[in-house]
């Protein structure tokens, strides 16, 4: 897992004063590692107004869209396992690695990065997204 502390002070001097903290390329705060035990999830805003899905599968964190691509419903509460997620409504599987999901879905989830910084799990977007 990626531990790029370098960022991690100006993330929260920004976030201090409450200025908007999911700008490209910067880290967002969304618990304490200790928070987020296996097999748990958690779901984050961002400044963008999107909808973050945090999840601990098996040890490792994912970082996914809340919003499941074949009518916009929540993934939240989805069933995980071994890095896929079932979402409730229908049950289309998405890879929490890649995003890519099975039908009903119309196309894959946007996945972020996902790191341990001091102690807290943070996500960001991924340099290669729109
Ligand atoms: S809303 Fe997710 S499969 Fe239909």
């Amino acid at each position: 897992m990626m531990r790029p502390c370098s960022k991690w002070s100006a993330i929260r001097s920004t976030s201090a004063m409450g200025d908007h903290i999911s700008l490209k390329s910067q880290w967002v705060p969304v618990c304490p590692v200790d928070e987020l035990g296996v097999g748990d999830q958690t779901t984050i805003e961002l400044a963008s107004g999107e909808q973050c899905l945090v999840i601990n599968s098996d040890g490792e964190l994912f970082a996914v869209s809340a919003l499941c691509t074949h009518r916009a419903l929540s993934l939240a509460g989805g069933i995980v396992q071994r890095g896929v997620i079932v979402c409730p409504w229908h049950r289309a599987r998405f890879n929490l690695a890649t995003g890519q999901g099975s039908r009903p879905a119309s196309g894959p989830i946007k996945t972020y990065e996902v790191a341990e910084i001091d102690d807290y799990i943070c996500v960001r977007e991924r340099e290669n997204e729109s």
